[in-house]
């Protein structure tokens, strides 16, 4: 079992993201080894000076997350990334070229001034640079790369607006810097390029697609949509932990929207919701559901997904079943978020 400090003692400040001046008061907080939790494009991070030890372990106790999963390092230009970075391919500036700043994260051998704690003690350092004013002003602010994993408590789905954050983070950080809704909603894509062919550890953003078209091949770790094996090593650490969970079961339902809702209402009992299409609404009169975004448009579905796990993260709810899109681009993403969400767990329901 995982020991966890519970300190609950510090006093959160709100800042808002649009004032410059608190733009600066969050910074020094980095600068002088705070924590302060900022918004991205992708979902609100929770950031420390990732070049110093001490600040990146108050990361670890605030989110209550096992020291063995490395932090992805933002930056707020290019330039930062020899200073973390080493024998860098030509490929990895081929794509920050391409896909920075944006919802992508690429894994390379790591400088020795990049402290462990930092990368969990791996040889590798995880790079990105955001697309989000307030991130790359506060990166600026703070004069250092910032290190931030998602700034949920760990297991948690992302948070994806202040309020979220807030809910998890109150008393245990120096600062949330409100910067409103989150505009993907999921975290961004990761690739190792230490391997060759370069191999997809986490679906965001930018599509596999996207990547292939600029790589020519890549791999894709079997973490992503299977379970591993008892005792198999993860290459993203992070993706062996159950993750995006509310602490009702989640379940999988695939078929047809006529099936899968008569499917739930056949299971209905006290505690049990749908989680489904926004077009599939009708189906389920009598039941207790949520509707996350339309099968037909990724966007609306990777800015819902999070949310509606945390509206149904409540003691009264004991099962969600849930309805998943297919198809490729951003809906890998929501794909793989809900089947982590779900331990892998999914029921077919056509006959
Ligand atoms: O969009 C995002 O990426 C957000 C925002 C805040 O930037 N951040 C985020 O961080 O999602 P986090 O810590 O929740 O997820 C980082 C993932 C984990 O699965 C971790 O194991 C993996 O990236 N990772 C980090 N460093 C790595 C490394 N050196 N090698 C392999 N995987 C790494
Ligand atoms: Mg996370």
């Amino acid at each position: 079992m995982l020991s966890i400090k519970d300190e609950t003692h510090v006093r959160t400040l709100i800042l808002n993201a649009e004032n410059e001046r608190d733009i600066l008061t969050a910074g020094k907080i980095i600068a002088s080894g705070g924590l302060v939790a900022f918004p991205t494009e992708t979902v609100y991070g929770l950031g420390a000076d990732a070049l110093n030890p001490e600040a990146v372990a108050r990361i670890f106790t605030a989110k209550g997350r096992p020291q063995d999963n490395p932090l992805i390092v933002h930056i707020a230009d290019i330039s930062q990334l020899d200073g973390l970075a080493r024998e860098i391919p030509e490929t990895a500036k081929k794509l920050a070229g391409l896909f920075w700043p944006g919802p992508f994260t690429m894994v390379l051998k790591k400088r020795i001034n990049v402290p462990g704690a930092t990368t969990a003690g791996l040889d590798t350092v995880a790079v990105r640079c955001p697309k989000n004013k307030a991130a790359l002003a506060l990166i600026k602010a703070a004069g250092a790369p910032i290190a931030a994993p998602s700034a949920n408590r760990s297991g948690k789905p992302s948070p994806t607006k202040a309020a979220h954050v807030k809910a998890d983070m109150d008393g245990r950080v120096d600062a949330i810097l409100d910067g409103g809704d989150c505009e993907i909603g999921l975290e961004s894509t990761v690739i190792d390029l230490t391997c060759s062919p370069a191999r997809l550890l986490r679906p965001g953003g930018i599509g596999a697609d996207a990547l292939k078209a600029a790589l020519g091949d890549i791999a894709v770790d079997g973490a992503i949509f299977g379970e591993m094996a008892q005792g198999e090593k993860p290459r993203a650490p992070g993706m062996k932990y159950r993750h995006y969970a509310p602490r009702a079961r989640v379940i999988i339902v695939n078929g047809t929207a006529k099936n899968a809702a008569d499917f739930v209402r056949s299971q209905l009992s006290p505690g049990v919701w749908a989680l489904c299409f926004d077009e599939e609404d009708g189906f389920y009169d009598g039941v207790p559901h949520l509707c996350y975004g339309r099968s037909d448009d990724p966007k609306s579905l990777a800015g819902g997904l999070f949310s509606a796990l945390r509206q149904l993260d409540r003691a009264d709810v004991t099962t969600i079943y849930a309805r998943c899109p297919t198809g490729g681009g951003l809906n890998d993403a929501v794909r793989n978020r809900l089947m982590k969400a779900a331990g892998f767990t999914q029921i077919g329901v056509d006959a």
